[in-house]
């Protein structure tokens, strides 16, 4: 692999991901490995990125000199480009002259990284220390008002740096740069696609399992499902998927679950219509913490039920040892990378099984991002309404309607939210849009009037965000005539909601859901 050394901001997912994006397999590694621990993992090329520190501030992550002396090729982004000039002789300083944003800068040679590269090229800079000489051997590609060395590399040790971030899409010759480090620096083929990742994944979940029988709950959501496919597609009928149907899915998506992926994948699907059981844990509940408890705990009983039933319908002898999640790379290197941190986090997804209910972890996500997740989906022909789904919650609907959950109130939520989803489908907006709750205020009453009548009904509202990663988000600027078609739509065909409202608040302050 092409390893990301991490020193400590948030670039380092975004580099590994720009790498991946470039066909070529990268993953993140701490800044604490040691030289050692890094050349352990064979890679093809290092990449150290930026961070927050001073290279020269006490207790600043440090690059070892021979990390340079591995023979392997080196590209320093930003503190790691600063870094490198520092362990291999260079000067780093403070100019004064803090550089932040769109800078220019001149190429004076343009050299391996800027093969390619115009003389003058806007570049995105977020630092305050410069390297003032290159360590020797250097030759300077590249200066800007605030970095008299903004871009070096020494060819024949194969090592290259840059002050400024590539990998931000504000440097708009950033990928040309990571491209030229990969394929003519480190001499890198663009090879790693989904359908490497595919072969690749079924290796060795066979030979994780063996003949093992395997289990596998499917929510309907992006993960599971592909996840699921990937195991199918390497171990066939050993896997039994379960889904429970708690009946707080919206309209088609449990018929999605039950008839196009099984259609598309051929996977032996155990489903639990566990509806009536959710309601009748839910009657008389409002408060938003309380109906998720419920939901979660119905959610493992139900499933754990199923699961011994898989259990004992696979007879004596047989194995059931491994449980199926569809864990991400970015829990695995937020929850610290190692195997251990990782499984704890992992763990606690599948909700806490019960002891006796000790199962192996299958988890062939676990070094993707989520567009490669998707990728991996399509190339396996999972339904393309399941890979572009957008995120929905595991409570579900269950926290869409403010105020108790009952059958009546979720079939008005699901007519009105299939509207919606409808509409903005047909106006071209699902990429744009990161996810777009309807929410029913089912206690909130208002007067209206329809026809001759007088009506009465209840408020829904309409919740479009456009976020990274949920952790913040603003809500998306549909067009007005978009709204007018939903709101007309939901009005006239859903008889108990009378108004539509918009909500237009960020988060923060604001969650996306409402409860
Ligand atoms: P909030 O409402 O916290 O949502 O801004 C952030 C993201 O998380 C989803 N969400 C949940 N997902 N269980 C989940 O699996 C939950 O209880 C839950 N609550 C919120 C939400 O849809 C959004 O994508």
């Amino acid at each position: 692999p092409v390893l990301v050394v991490d020193f400590g901001a948030q670039y380092a997912q975004l580099i590994a991901r720009r790498v991946r994006e470039a066909n070529v397999y990268s993953e993140i590694v701490p800044h604490t490995a040691s030289v050692a621990d890094l050349l352990a993992k064979d890679p093809a090329a290092i990449i150290l990125s930026g961070g927050p520190s001073s290279v020269y501030a006490t207790g600043a992550p440090f690059v070892d000199p021979a990390l340079f002396e591995a023979g392997v090729p080196v590209l320093g982004i930003c503190y790691g480009f600063q870094a490198m000039a520092a362990a291999l002789g260079g000067t780093v300083a403070q100019t004064g002259q803090r550089e932040y944003g769109g800078t220019a800068v001149e190429v004076t040679s343009a050299g391996t990284v800027l093969s390619g590269s115009p003389a003058s090229q806007t570049v995105w800079m977020s630092h305050g220390d410069a390297v003032h000489a290159a360590p020797e051997g250097f030759e300077v590609l590249a200066t800007s008002s605030g970095s008299p060395v903004a871009a070096f590399e020494d060819r024949a040790r194969r090592l290259f740096g840059v002050q400024w971030h590539p990998e931000v899409k504000h440097s708009p010759l950033g990928q040309k740069a990571l491209e030229n480090f990969l394929y003519e620096g480190a001499g890198l083929a663009p090879d790693w696609n989904a359908g490497n990742v595919v072969a690749e994944q079924v290796e060795k979940i066979r030979a994780q399992v063996g003949d093992a029988r395997v289990i596998c709950g499917l929510s309907g959501g992006v993960d599971s499902s592909v996840a699921a496919a990937l195991v199918q597609k390497a171990v066939g009928d050993q896997l039994t998927c379960v889904f429970v149907d708690h009946g707080l899915l919206r309209s088609g998506e449990a018929e999605q679950v039950e008839k196009d992926f099984v259609a598309a994948t051929g996977v032996q699907l155990k489903i639990v219509d566990a509806r009536d059981r959710f309601l009748r844990a839910l009657a008389g509940h409002t408060d938003p913490e309380t109906k998720r408890k419920i939901i979660g705990r119905e959610f493992i009983r139900v499933f754990e039920q199923a699961a011994r039933e898989v259990i004992e319908e696979a007879g004596e002898g047989e194995d059931v040892r491994f449980l199926v999640q569809g864990t991400l790379y970015p829990d695995v290197v937020e929850s610290g990378g190692g195997e251990g941190a990782a499984n704890i986090k992992s763990h606690h997804n599948v909700g806490g099984l019960p002891d006796d209910l000790q199962f192996e972890l299958v988890e062939p996500l676990r070094t993707l991002f989520k567009d490669e997740v998707r990728a991996v989906g399509l190339e396996l022909g999972v339904p393309e309404g399941i890979v572009w789904r957008q995120p929905f919650p595991g409570p579900g609907l269950g926290i869409r309607i403010i105020g108790e959950v009952t059958a009546e109130r979720l079939d008005i939520l699901r007519a009105a939210d299939v509207i919606a989803r409808e509409e903005l489908t047909r106006a071209g907006l699902d990429r744009d849009i990161w996810q777009c709750p309807v929410v029913l205020l089912a206690d909130v009453r208002s007067v209206g009037v329809q026809g001759d009548g007088r009506t009465y009904g209840h408020p829904v509202v309409l919740r479009p965000v456009s976020s990274e990663d949920a952790m913040t988000a603003d809500w998306t600027r549909l067009p007005y005539d978009v709204l007018s078609v939903i709101s007309t739509r939901i009005t006239n065909e859903v008889p108990e909601v009378n108004r539509v409202v918009l909500d237009v608040t960020s988060k923060p302050p604001g969650t996306i859901e409402w409860e």
